[in-house]
C-alpha cells in the first residue's frame, strides 16, 4: 500500500470541480429557498453528532463530484488499508493504527505477527489499575501522604490531548485530585506549574512517545529536583522518584536509565503517532482525572465515529464529506485557513489541540513516494470559543475579503447549568450559536438595511454578503463518549485530505530539522566563541545581544 499515490489533480473529477468552481455562483438564499429538502439531506448523524453541512458552498452537483474525487483518489481503500494494519506510514514504514487503541476487547486484527488488541488491552488494564490506585489514595507518595496533584510532562501529542481533554472534561474529574501539565522548555512553565505544590503529594507523569524529547528530558529533570529538594535529605532518592515519578513511552529502555522503574511505565507502540496517541497510555493523566469507566467512554466514543467512517456509505458519511468540503474549500474556492468554534468553554483547548492533528499532518509538500505535491495541501486550523471569538475575530468572518470555512460546534446540555434569575444562560449562549451561522449563510442585503431606515451611505458598510459556508456540529452533551468522537471526527477528516493530496499524514520531518539546529546553536547561545563564529549573520547578532542583555 506504499505505490505512488494517485495524482488527484489528473482525475477526471479533479477537472470536473475545476470548471464547477469557475463557472458556479454559490448562493446559499436561493439554494434554501428552492430546495425545501435539502437540510434533511444534508443533515447527518454520525454516532451522537448530529452534523448539518447545509450551509456549504455546495449544491448536489459538486457534493457528486466531491464524492468522484474520493473515489478516483483511493480514499476508500486507503482507508480499509489503514484500519487493517497495512505501512500506510510510507515514510517511516510503519502502520498507523490509532484506530486499534479503542478496539473492543473482544475484537481480532494482528498486524505484522502481533495481535493489536491484546497488547492494547493489556497495557490499558495497568493503566486502569494505576489510575485506581491514585484516585483511591491506595498509591502514596515516599512520604506516605495520598497524591493530591498530578503532573504530566510532555509536549506535542504528549500534552495537547491529555490537557484538552482533561479541559474538556472538567465535570467528570475526581474532587480533590487535581491534573498540572507542564510542556514549554521555557522554565516559566515549570516554575508556574510548580508554584503551590507540595512534593509529598505530587506525582510526575513524564510522557514522551520516544523519550528523547529535549523539552520533556529537561523539564523531566527539574522537576525531579524540585521534588528532591522539596523532600529533604532524610528521604532516599532512588525511592522517591519510584514513588512519584511514572512514565509513558514507547522507548521503556531509556525510561529506566531515567530511574523509573519499569513497573511504573506504561507503553505503546510504534504504529500510535505522537498527535494520535491521547487514547493510549498516553492519556494516563486523564484517566487518573476521570477514572477508568469514563476513560472506557472516550474509547467507545472513538470506536463508535470509527466504524461510522469504515461503514457508513459515502453520501452519508461524515468523516469523508467533511473533508471533501475541506479540498472543495482550499484547492477550488482559494481558502487558506479554516475556524474551528466550540460554543463550550470546555473546550477552549481543542482548537489548540487540532492544530498539532492537522497542520502537523498535513503540512506537507511532497507525497509519500517523495513526488512534490501538485498542488495547495494542509490549510491553516485555528479558532476560540464562542462567544469570545465573536467579539475578537468574526468580523474577518462575516465581511473580509477572505473565504474561511468555520465549524460550529454546541451542545443541547451545558457543562454546569447556571440560571440568572429566570434566563437559562445556556439558552442565552446556543441563540448566538445558532444566529452566527445564519448570518454567515445568509446575510443582510443592501434592501433589508435600507428597509431598517439606515442612511444611504452606510448601507453598503452594514450589508452583509452572506454564503460564508459553515458546518454544525451538534450532541446532546459533551461527554467523555462524545468527546471522543469529536476527536476520532477530526482524525479522520485529517486522513481523508491526506489521502486526496497523496501525502503522509502520519510523519513529521519538518519538525526535525528546528530540533537538530537547536542542538547544534546551543554551544553558541552558552558562549562558545567558536561556535557563535559559524552562525549565519543574523543568528549571530541575536546570540550576541542576548549575551549583552543577560544578567
Ligand atoms: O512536535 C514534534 C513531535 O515529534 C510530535 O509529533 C510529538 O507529538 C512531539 O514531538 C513529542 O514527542 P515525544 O512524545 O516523543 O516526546
Amino acid at each position: 500500500m506504499t505505490g505512488a499515490p494517485v495524482d488527484s489533480v489528473t482525475t477526471d473529477a479533479w477537472g470536473e470541480l475545476t470548471e464547477l468552481a469557475a463557472t458556479s455562483s454559490p448562493d446559499l438564499r436561493a439554494w434554501f429557498a428552492d430546495d425545501p429538502g435539502r437540510v434533511e439531506r444534508l443533515t447527518l448523524d454520525a454516532a451522537d453528532l448530529r452534523v448539518d453541512l447545509s450551509k456549504n458552498l455546495v449544491d448536489e452537483t459538486v457534493l457528486a463530484a466531491l464524492l468522484a474525487l474520493a473515489d478516483q483518489a483511493g480514499v476508500a481503500a486507503r482507508r480499509d488499508a489503514m484500519l487493517a494494519g497495512e505501512h500506510v506510514n510510507a515514510t517511516e514504514d510503519r502502520a498507523v493504527l490509532h484506530t486499534a487503541l479503542r478496539l473492543p476487547a473482544d475484537a481480532q486484527l494482528e498486524v505484522d505477527g502481533q495481535d493489536v488488541v491484546a497488547d492494547v488491552h493489556e497495557v490499558l488494564e495497568r493503566v486502569y489499575d494505576f489510575a485506581r490506585s491514585v484516585r483511591s489514595g491506595e498509591w502514596t507518595g515516599v512520604t506516605g501522604r495520598r497524591i493530591a496533584t498530578v503532573v504530566n510532562i510532555g509536549i506535542g501529542g504528549s500534552d495537547l490531548g491529555p490537557v484538552m481533554a482533561y479541559e474538556a472534561l472538567a465535570p467528570y474529574r475526581q474532587d480533590g485530585l487535581e491534573c498540572r501539565f507542564i510542556s514549554n522548555i521555557d522554565p516559566t512553565d515549570a516554575a508556574m506549574t510548580l508554584e503551590g505544590l507540595d512534593p509529598e503529594t505530587t506525582l510526575f507523569i513524564v510522557s514522551s512517545k520516544t523519550f528523547g524529547t529535549l523539552e520533556t528530558l529537561t523539564n523531566a529533570r527539574l522537576c525531579r529536583t524540585w521534588l528532591l529538594d522539596g523532600l529533604g535529605a532524610d528521604v532516599d532518592e532512588a525511592d522517591a522518584v519510584r514513588r512519584h515519578f511514572v512514565a509513558v513511552s514507547t522507548a521503556l529502555d531509556k525510561v529506566a536509565d531515567f530511574g523509573i522503574d519499569p513497573a511504573n511505565a506504561f507503553g505503546f507502540w510504534d504504529w500510535v503517532g505522537g498527535r494520535y496517541s491521547m487514547d493510549s497510555a498516553i492519556g494516563t493523566s486523564l484517566a487518573v482525572a476521570i477514572g477508568p469507566e469514563r476513560f472506557a467512554e472516550l474509547l467507545a466514543g472513538m470506536h463508535a465515529m470509527d466504524e461510522h467512517f469504515r461503514s457508513a456509505p459515502a453520501e452519508r458519511n461524515v468523516p469523508l464529506l467533511m473533508g471533501l468540503l475541506n479540498i472543495w474549500y482550499v484547492n477550488f474556492l482559494g481558502a487558506e485557513t479554516h475556524a474551528v468554534l466550540p460554543y463550550a468553554q470546555l473546550l477552549h483547548r481543542f482548537p489548540a489541540y487540532l492544530q498539532q492533528l492537522t497542520m502537523e499532518s498535513n503540512g506537507k509538500g511532497v507525497r509519500w513516494d517523495g513526488t512534490p505535491v501538485s498542488t495547495d495541501t494542509g490549510e491553516v486550523f485555528w479558532g476560540e470559543p464562542g462567544t469570545n471569538g465573536q467579539h475578537a475575530f468574526y468580523q474577518l468572518i462575516h465581511q473580509g475579503t477572505r473565504l474561511v470555512p468555520a465549524d460550529f460546534i454546541a451542545f443541547a446540555n451545558p457543562a454546569f447549568p447556571l440560571r440568572d434569575g429566570d434566563t437559562d444562560v445556556h439558552e442565552l449562549f446556543l441563540a448566538n450559536f445558532f444566529a452566527q451561522t445564519k448570518a454567515l449563510a445568509f446575510g443582510r442585503t443592501a434592501d433589508e438595511v435600507r428597509a431598517e431606515g439606515v442612511d444611504e451611505e452606510l448601507v453598503s458598510a452594514r450589508t452583509f454578503l452572506g454564503n460564508r459556508p459553515t458546518t454544525s456540529v451538534m450532541a446532546p452533551a459533551l461527554t467523555p463518549s462524545v468527546l471522543g468522537q469529536l476527536v476520532a471526527l477530526y482524525e479522520h477528516i485529517t486522513f481523508v485530505q491526506g489521502v486526496v493530496w497523496g501525502i503522509d499524514s502520519f510523519d513529521q520531518w519538518g519538525v526535525e530539522l528546528g530540533k537538530q539546529l537547536a542542538q547544534q546553536v546551543g554551544p553558541a547561545v552558552s558562549g562558545d566563541d567558536e561556535a557563535l563564529a559559524e552562525q549565519d549573520a543574523s543568528t549571530r547578532s541575536l546570540i550576541a545581544y542576548y549575551r549583552e542583555q543577560r544578567r
